[in-house]
């Protein structure tokens, strides 16, 4: 059977794969954000997950403001990077894992979450910093196949948190139902408190951030009670990428145990978190 053994949250701040690629990590201004990441690289090459599932969302590359599925599940073999106006430089090809893809989508339906099922989907940088974070120099990502799960994050109406969480669950349920034996891995990329423009461009809110780190892992109910238009004022207008980390710790179905987190403020706009959770 399919097991999910863990989670991680991570930014995915364009910056960072600027870093990466001008090999800026021990500079001041970006070695307390990297040295939030060896614990990580340990824990996955000691457990060599098969598959990673992805809670990301998509920043206007795939999905523009005039179509935006609330939910959407990649299908495809493969997912590739294109430009997307950062000036990052694209990555190699991510392969999926399409009869688990599928398994999940009918699952979901089944569970009456109506999700947009693409069998076709360019990914942008909230999939392919944390790919390149979570395995660094390797154009094979350590032989990892990936399972892209968007989540609506850039225009009104958006789901709360609580349905985040809950999607989440139902695909940690899937998970359980399918038959062949792989080790999952969850990430939720995206925030924490942010705002890149407007009024109130430049919030950070370093308190409200850790709250949130401490209740994902304790008690992630107690964060249903923040709506999008609180979580905007309180943590800015991209504060609601707090979703993604919503979705992935809905998955965990067992007992949790942080092993590791970091949280370093201000990269780039932004307050930047990273989790390792493990699920028994
Ligand atoms: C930044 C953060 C994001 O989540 C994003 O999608 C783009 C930019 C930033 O802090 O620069
Ligand atoms: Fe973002």
């Amino acid at each position: 059977m399919a097991k999910i053994i863990g989670a991680i949250g991570s930014s995915h701040i364009p910056a960072v794969g600027m870093a990466i690629a001008k090999k800026l990590q021990n500079t001041p201004y970006w070695k307390d954000f990297f040295d939030g990441y060896p614990p990580i690289w340990n824990w996955l090459n000691e457990q060599k997950p098969d598959v990673a599932i992805i809670f990301y969302n998509d920043h206007g590359l795939e999905f523009f403001l005039d179509k935006k599925p609330t939910f959407a599940i990649g299908a495809a073999k493969q997912y590739i990077s294109y430009d997307e106006g950062w000036g990052l430089a694209t990555i190699p090809p991510i392969n999926g894992d399409e009869a688990l893809s599928w398994h999940i989508c009918n699952e979901l339906v089944e569970d009456e979450f109506d999700i947009t099922i693409c069998q076709e989907l360019g990914v942008d940088h909230g999939l392919t910093v944390p790919m390149q974070l979570m395995w660094p120099n390797d154009d094979n990502y350590g032989g990892i196949r990936v399972i892209p799960v968007v989540i609506n994050c850039e225009r009104h109406p958006m789901p709360s948190l609580k349905r985040c969480f809950d999607l989440g669950r139902s695909i940690g349920k899937a998970i359980e139902s399918y038959h062949q034996d792989l080790k999952i891995v969850v990430l939720g990329t995206g925030g924490l408190s942010h705002q890149l423009d407007g009024q109130g461009a430049g919030l950070i809110n370093k308190e409200f951030d850790l709250m949130c780190m401490e209740k994902l892992v304790s008690a992630p109910e107690e964060l249903f009670k923040y709506n999008l238009r609180d979580i905007t004022e309180i943590a800015g207008a991209q504060g609601v990428e707090l979703n993604m980390w919503m979705g992935m710790r809905g998955a965990l179905l067992g007992d949790v145990t942080e092993i590791h987190s970091n949280y370093t403020v201000p990269i780039s706009n932004t307050g930047a978190g990273t989790m390792l959770l493990t699920n028994e």
